[in-house]
């Protein structure tokens, strides 16, 4: 078996996804997390781009172990320098040096001739090389360039010691037979190929990302660059959960496998979705809500008499939990299973209450899967005054409309004692929302705020995630689930206010 080696660029390719801004706190929690799947580079960004990525790639070089702690750079010594000094920290740094290739980019991009790139990119190598011994690089539009000169190009680079070599889908344009061809191409053209690792970095502008990456594996290259739920540049690059998924599952049809672990596949798409606003799609392969979840009778039947019937790899082989869909048909027994699944217990009217919204769902949207299991439940939770809650939610009156302001008046019971504020807003949710900071006063502090529906139509369930903050500054995530978004918002808001409370007296 060969190993292939995965590098990430989920820090720095998949930043520029359009909208997917990351602090530096999260950038680091994302690299060890990555650490932890055992990807073998991670990318972490550009460092000449900002000071922030310069700071953010010098922070993961510092505090990451494992995997190999790459920066980006131009063909220019500026950055080269300034990739060096930021991965320098790193126990294994990395340089990616790179420079388009193809005559469009020379003519219209770079206004530069062949003969000037070819120089460059020699240059640049070079200089990397005088930093470090793990230099890698790309020809960028590899795929729209004239094979001759990339070909040449690359002899270049491995001659002045580049040690991986690059070959991007930049624009996403190649089919998987013509990516795997030039692939090939390049393994019979350059005479000193087998002095570097073939690396392939593709595009998904026509949704052939993955496919690419693994042609070219079969065609010889030996790694593998992609991104965390595929996010990237425009369409986005290939999706690393994926690539590795194929490598893993057909290991003999491939002939390779990598050193990901795989059941950390599922943590990290959550972690990269939630830090990077960006959702899953629901049937995405692999890391899809929907990848694991069996609805039709016919196939819940097979699944029971057992799993291979429908599953080519198992939920748990990613690190996600058997998705649990309730349908209509399902009995009570079901909905109690499940709960006791996602670690609650309930009885009596509770369990009822639970039990009826649950199946009222099911009739509506045909199946519940386990993320509506656990709003439903945090929903329950929210308005019972079971369990030493602290605030009990009891009534919420609002008035809004396009000739009148918005106006909130709020009931609460803390800790059994009634308590009521009005308060205005600039629309009925940051009205409520206010009413409830009158009655609790410095206790929580919003920071995030997101609404979702979960059926559709305007009768919709609304899905209130949000994100609070106590006065220590901890943060708790909390929900919110009703017909209404305001009764929603302000289930979440309460939802906070009490884990914040349970989480000091812990
Ligand atoms: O898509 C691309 O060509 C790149 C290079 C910088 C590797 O991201
Ligand atoms: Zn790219």
């Amino acid at each position: 078996m060969r190993r292939i080696e995965i590098f990430d660029t989920t820090l720095r390719d998949g930043e520029q996804s359009p909208g997917a801004t990351l602090n530096i706190d999260e950038k680091l929690a994302i690299a060890h997390q990555l650490a932890k799947l055992k990807v073998d580079t991670i990318e972490a960004g550009f460092p000449i781009a900002s000071e922030d990525d310069f700071s953010s790639v010098k922070l993961i070089a510092e505090n990451v172990a494992g995997p190999y702690i790459c920066g980006l750079c131009r063909a220019v010594d500026a950055d080269i320098i300034r990739a060096w000094d930021a991965v320098k920290y790193s126990d294994k740094p990395r340089i990616h040096t790179f420079i388009a290739t193809s005559d469009l980019h020379l003519k219209y991009k770079l206004k530069k001739s062949r003969s000037e790139v070819l120089s460059m990119a020699k240059k640049a190598v070079g200089l990397a090389r005088s930093f470090s011994e793990r230099v890698e690089f790309s020809c960028e539009d590899a795929s729209r360039s004239d094979p001759k000169f990339l070909c040449k190009v690359i002899g270049a680079a491995i001659e002045e010691g580049a040690c991986v070599v690059n070959i991007p889908d930049t624009v996403g344009y190649s089919e998987v037979d013509e990516f795997g061809k030039l692939i090939s191409y390049i393994r019979e053209h350059v005479e000193n190929i087998d002095g570097a690792v073939i690396s392939v970095h593709c595009h998904n502008d026509l949704g052939l990302a993955v496919a690419n990456s693994l042609e070219a594996v079969r065609r010889g290259a030996g790694q593998v660059e992609c991104t965390v739920n595929g996010i990237g540049e425009r369409a986005g690059n290939a999706a690393l959960e994926e690539v590795v998924m194929n490598l893993k599952t057909k290991g003999s049809y491939f002939g390779c496998d990598c050193s990901v672990d795989t059941k950390e596949i599922y943590n990290t798409s959550r972690m990269v979705s939630r830090y990077t606003g960006i959702d899953v799609q629901r049937n995405k392969a692999i890391v899809g809500k929907n990848a694991f979840a069996h609805e039709a009778g016919i196939h819940q039947h097979g699944m029971l008499a057992n799993p291979l019937c429908y599953e080519i790899m198992s939920p748990a082989s990613i690190g996600k939990k058997t998705e649990l869909v309730i349908g209509k048909h399902s009995g009570r027994h079901a909905v109690v299973s499940a709960l006791e699944e996602f670690g609650y217990s309930f009885d009596g009217d509770e369990l009822d209450l639970i039990v009826a919204k649950i199946k009222a769902l099911a009739d509506k949207q045909k199946s519940v899967l386990s993320d509506d299991i656990v709003a439903i439940a945090d929903d329950v939770l929210c308005r019972s005054s079971v369990g030493n809650r602290y605030v009990v939610l009891d009534e919420v009156k609002v008035t809004c409309g396009n000739k009148v302001g918005a106006y909130a008046d709020v009931k609460v019971r803390i800790d059994g004692k009634m308590k009521s504020a009005c308060a205005d807003g600039v629309g009925p949710v940051d009205a409520a929302t206010n009413a409830i900071k009158k009655i609790l006063g410095p206790e929580i502090v919003l920071r995030e705020y997101e609404l979702k529906a979960i059926t559709g139509g305007t009768d919709a369930l609304a899905d209130v995630a949000l994100v609070v903050a106590g006065k220590d500054g901890k943060e708790y995530r909390a929900r919110g689930l009703d017909e209404d978004i305001v009764m929603a918002s302000v289930k979440a808001i309460v939802n906070g206010v009490n884990m914040v409370r349970r989480g000091k007296k812990n």
